[in-house]
């Protein structure tokens, strides 16, 4: 089965083919940050827009750059939730119209059921379905979520955040720290020049067991970093920034909060069954930092952890073809009919 996949669920163009769920053979991506960066975030309207332009040229290139012709694709998968509607609806629009041309079925994915996919890509990983039961944390500028799926292959939300995203997080202690858009790479490059951060200390934000908007969600597996955000602007009005060395030393320290949050909400959720895995995905899962504290975290607990490669953590198409090869997704009739869910969850 050879699919060609394609996504446009936030601020990236992207298409790829992948043969039989696993062999990428083509992957193209086309970020929207040059546009974005001097909002200080995705402008919904900016980004609907760019992918009209790009979609077309994105596609095209992932054939090309597959050596196939458009003949040889056998299915053409996109995201159709969770993400910005006016981006989703142009990738999936896009999709439709070219799996209706070539005569070929049209499967709908979730992007954070994709995001999960993306870290079993790595080569000599295992693939994902010989890694169940497993334990997921998706951690990208929209999403927080600490997900497991079980040997039916389903994915169900442990916790996840009740507020801001962990890449949210990073974004605006970017902005308030003057580092620029986005905040992620920003605030790690900040933090590797930290000499002393010891003394700086940002909440964890921990949930009351009675906030109700935990619904069933174990309040020891969801996250906040609405107010985290709000330390750092406290401490910032307290304590004038002096230089780079303070900017450096604020960075770490923030940057530590959130890899703590994210890290013990692992180790929580590692106690909850014998998994047979742990698999991180997303944006924010390219921080080296966190990277770091995963590895150790998962090591301690004993078991295996998959982590994407750099080029497939943030947005990209090659998860969203993976996944469908995979056998996931909305198939059939019920593709075509799709309409794109802004706010998809898991079932
Ligand atoms: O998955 P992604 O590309 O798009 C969404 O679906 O949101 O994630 C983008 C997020 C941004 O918030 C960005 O600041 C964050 O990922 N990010 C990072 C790093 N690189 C990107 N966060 C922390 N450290 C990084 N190195
Ligand atoms: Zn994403």
């Amino acid at each position: 089965m050879t699919i060609l996949g394609i996504e446009t669920s936030c601020d990236e163009t992207a298409a790829a083919v992948v043969r039989d769920g696993y062999e990428v053979l083509s992957s193209v991506i086309h970020t929207q940050i040059a546009l974005h960066a001097p909002h200080g975030g995705v402008v919904p309207e900016i980004a609907s827009r760019s992918h009209l332009e790009m979609a077309p040229r994105v596609i095209r290139k992932a054939v090309e750059d597959a050596g196939l012709p458009f003949s040889a694709i056998d299915a053409v998968a996109v995201t159709y939730g969770p993400g910005l509607a006016s981006s989703l609806l142009v990738g999936l629009s896009a999709a439709k119209g070219l799996a209706a041309a070539l005569g070929k079925p049209l499967i709908g994915i979730n992007h954070i059921h994709a995001h999960i996919q993306s870290a079993f890509l790595a080569p000599g990983s295992p693939r994902l379905a010989d890694a169940l039961p497993l334990l997921a944390l998706v951690v990208s500028g929209g999403h927080s979520i600490v997900a497991e799926i079980r040997r039916d292959g389903v994915p169900r939300v442990l916790g996840q955040t009740l507020d801001d995203a962990a890449g949210e997080a990073f974004d605006k202690a970017s902005k308030l720290l003057g580092l620029g858009y986005p905040g992620g790479p920003a605030i790690q490059k900040a933090a590797e020049r930290a000499t002393d951060f010891a003394s700086i200390h940002f909440p964890q934000g921990r949930i009351s067991p009675d906030n109700p908007a935990l619904g069933s969600l174990d309040s020891e597996l969801c996250f906040s970093f609405s107010g985290l955000k709000t330390s750092l602007r406290t401490y910032l009005a307290r304590h004038p920034v002096g230089g780079d060395e303070d900017v450096a030393n604020i960075a770490a320290a923030y940057q530590a909060a959130i890899v703590d949050a994210l890290a013990s909400r692992v180790k929580k959720a590692l106690l909850h069954r014998r998994y047979r895995g742990f698999a991180v995905g997303g944006g924010v899962s390219l921080n080296a930092a966190l990277r770091a504290k995963l590895t150790e975290v998962a090591v301690r607990a004993g078991v295996p952890i998959y982590l994407p490669l750099p080029k497939y953590c943030g947005d990209n198409a090659a998860m969203i073809a993976s996944l469908a090869g995979t056998g996931v997704g909305v198939s059939g009739d019920a593709a075509m009919a799709l309409d794109v869910v802004p706010g998809l969850g898991f079932a």
